[in-house]
């Protein structure tokens, strides 16, 4: 006998690959489970809490079930039944208006606690962040943002940890961290969301760089200091390590062993492998002292928006694709630098041809401005080329799979880098 369980797995398997979050689009879902369902609002409409296992990830989604669907709800949909239409909640901005407040200590399921000294309303009205990311946000009242994480991984969680860190030590430039929403699966409690202050009128850094140029230049210096800060901060939250001759070996090797993973299969980056591998190894001989810290761990323009006069830095989770431990890992801060640097030459390419004189300015005044707090990264060149060049294999294997026409973007980048390294 079918019970609801089964249909509903069977439904949720033919919606997830259809989710810009879900991890495995490349293939058909192999085995579905679902694994908990919670309910969190009963009557018309309900709203449920579900961890779903598909193929050893964990991910979590939030049902509605209305006896019938409104019109702009339409698109939403994953299942009749004869107790009404069950669709995807997030989309649904009165269910979700009353998310936050019925979160409040449901048994075995998802549980949201506000920060120490913060106070959160749990009467605003919700909407969804139209773009759908790696995450799905919800914006409460323009005065909260709730980013729910897709995929539940037990352990901490960078973007809610860093967060809490940096508030702790009283940190410029991140929003303020207002909650956290908690689940405890395998006895090991796992992060479901972050709930910040919203920066009301923000834009991101890319959509400033792409569409003024000109007027970018001031900004670049600015964002150089803003970033140069954070890392203070987040040394001083989680004090640094320092790090002797051996770690930098470690690096070293950590960039092979990605290089060996990205560019397998690669042909375009064949011919640099020589090159690319002996700038990774001169990284064992940058004379030090280095220090490793925690770091935001994917930074680029898109992860910095400006808003009231400021910069604010965002999304500290990481590369989401990299195993926890992996982005909990010390790093030095020249990675966040490098891959910034990296957002800078995608920006001068865009719309047309490249304009690598203002890539250059950019870097420069990102530089100068992060040298005003921290050393300047310019004084690192072996370091920050090797970082460069790590972020642009990883971009030459990404472009390869889903942008092909961009390819050349980053293999010009590594020419350049390699030629000027030489
Ligand atoms: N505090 C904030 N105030 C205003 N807008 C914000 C805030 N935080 C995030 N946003 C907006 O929400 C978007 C998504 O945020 P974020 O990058 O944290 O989500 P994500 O799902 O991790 O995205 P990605 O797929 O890029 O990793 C941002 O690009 C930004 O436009
Ligand atoms: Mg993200």
């Amino acid at each position: 006998m079918t019970t609801a369980v089964d249909t509903l797995t069977g439904a949720l398997a033919g919606w997830l690959p259809r989710q810009r979050w879900y991890a495995g689009k490349d293939r058909a879902p192999g085995t579905v489970h679902v694994e908990r369902v919670t309910p969190l609002l009963h009557g018309d409409p309900a709203l449920l809490h579900v961890l779903v296992a598909v193929d050893g990830e964990r991910y979590q989604v939030l049902l509605g079930r209305r006896s019938s669907l409104p019109a702009d709800l339409a698109d939403a949909a994953i299942l009749d039944t004869p107790g009404g239409v069950v669709y995807a909640a997030t989309h649904d901005g009165e269910l979700m208006s009353r998310l936050l407040g019925c979160l409040q200590g449901t048994a075995d399921g998802p549980v949201f606690d506000t920060e120490p000294g913060a106070r959160v309303a749990f009467d605003l009205p919700a909407r969804i962040l139209p773009v759908e990311q790696s995450n799905t946000s919800l914006i409460f009242g323009d005065r909260y943002i709730l980013k729910l994480f897709r995929r539940v991984l037990p352990g901490a969680h960078p973007d809610v940890e860093l967060h809490r860190a940096l508030h702790s030590v009283g940190a410029r430039h991140v929003a303020r961290m207002l909650g956290s929403l908690t689940v405890e699966v395998d006895g090991i409690p796992a992060a479901l969301g972050i709930l910040q202050e919203f920066l009301p009128d923000a834009q991101d850094g890319w959509t400033l760089a792409t569409t003024d140029r000109a007027a970018f230049a001031g900004e670049a210096a600015e964002l150089g200091r803003s970033v140069a800060t954070v890392h203070n901060a987040l040394s001083s939250a989680f004090g640094p390590r320092n790090i002797a001759v051996d770690d930098l070996a470690d690096t070293a090797d950590r960039l092979h062993l990605r290089f060996a993973a990205l560019a397998d299969g690669i042909p375009e980056l064949a011919p640099h492998e020589r090159a690319l591998r002996e700038a990774f190894d001169r990284v064992r001989t940058a004379r030090g002292p280095f220090t490793l810290q925690r770091v935001h761990g994917d930074l680029h323009l898109g992860q910095a928006l400006r808003s009231g006069g400021r910069w604010t830095l965002i999304d500290f989770e990481g590369e989401p694709g990299q195993p926890l431990a992996e982005r909990n890992a010390p790093r030095h801060p020249l990675q966040d630098v490098a891959t910034m640097l990296r957002s800078f030459d995608y920006a001068a390419h865009h719309g047309g041809a490249a304009d690598v004189a203002w890539a250059q300015r950019m870097r420069d005044a990102f530089c100068d401005g992060y040298a005003e707090i921290l050393d300047d990264p310019r004084d690192q060149p072996v370091l920050l080329h090797a970082f460069e060049l790590d972020k642009a294999v990883y971009e030459v294997a990404y472009e390869r799979a889903h942008r092909p026409d961009w390819t050349s973007i980053p293999l010009g980048a590594i020419t350049r880098i390699l030629g000027a390294a030489s």
